[in-house]
């Protein structure tokens, strides 16, 4: 499966974007992470080692300005074809079974730019989309920038995670119809930190027609593993359950 995640600025997509790729990688499957987020903290909730240090393949100027054809300063001539297939092989890195890319993204709210980062981004997406024996787990930013025409219809999931907050849910309503019109195939909401049956009632009220594959409770060991940088705890956790229950629905929707 290709599984992207999306949703509002610290609605928990990392955190369950891991959890995913554990669950996965508990059920024996091969597992890409890709973390595509500005902040890229993926690694580090996976266990990776040092993974502050994992420069971003956006961030490696040398690479990303030799493959766009990038000459002698002139951003606005490049290719539009670059060589990237070689380059999630060379780079990721692997620790206990999970594999892990860090794309990085575009700084500055400049992500929809014609410069030759958003067309390597959106190339490299593109090449591990295209990738057939593991299961691949995108952790976006709140946005789906560099998931266009061509890239999304290769995703078979969008998780838009949501809380029960009034603001995730609006920013469910703005990246629904996007999702759609590239092309994603299947569009579900997950809620996170659910706290009570009438949180999940006001996510449903909320989504109307749209459907909820699962529900993730609130975990006061998120916090615990945030402060410790043990998130391994989490495997213990009742939220692992939960997150097991949404990969067990996405095996079977697949
Ligand atoms: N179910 C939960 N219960 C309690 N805390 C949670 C839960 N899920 C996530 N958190 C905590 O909320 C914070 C934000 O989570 P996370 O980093 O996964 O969100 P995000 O959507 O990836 O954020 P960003 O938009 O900044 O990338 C973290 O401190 C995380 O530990
Ligand atoms: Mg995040």
């Amino acid at each position: 499966m290709k599984i992207a995640i999306a949703g509002k600025g610290g609605v928990g997509k990392t955190t369950i974007s891991a959890l995913i790729c554990w669950a996965l990688n508990d059920k024996g499957f091969d597992v890409l992470a890709v973390d595509a987020d500005p902040d890229t903290n993926l690694g580090s909730v996976l266990g990776f080692p040092s993974s502050k240090k994992i420069t971003p393949i956006i961030k490696m100027k040398e690479l990303v300005e030799e493959r766009m054809g990038v000459q002698q300063g002139n951003r606005s001539l490049f290719k539009l074809n670059p060589k990237v297939d070689d380059i999630p092989d060379k780079f990721m890195r692997e620790h206990r079974g999970v594999k892990l890319i860090v794309m990085g993204t575009i700084e500055g709210g400049d992500s929809g730019c014609a410069c030759p980062e958003n067309t390597f981004l959106k190339r490299l997406l593109h090449q591990i989309a295209l990738r057939a024996n593991e299961h691949i787990v995108v952790d976006f930013e709140a946005g789906l920038e560099h998931l266009g025409r061509g890239t999304a219809d290769k995703f078979d999931h969008l998780l838009i995670v949501v809380e029960p907050t009034n603001l995730s849910l609006d920013s469910f309503d703005r990246i629904l119809p996007l999702a759609k019109d590239i092309g994603i195939k299947k569009i579900w909401a997950v809620a996170n930190r659910v706290k009570t049956s009438k949180d999940l009632e006001f996510m449903r009220a909320r989504l109307g027609k749209q459907e909820l594959l699962g529900s993730v409770s609130f975990s006061p060991a998120c916090s615990e593993a945030s402060q410790s940088g043990n998130w391994e705890i989490l495997r213990q956790d009742k939220i692992y359950q939960d997150v097991g229950n949404i990969v067990k629905a996405l095996l079977i929707k697949e």
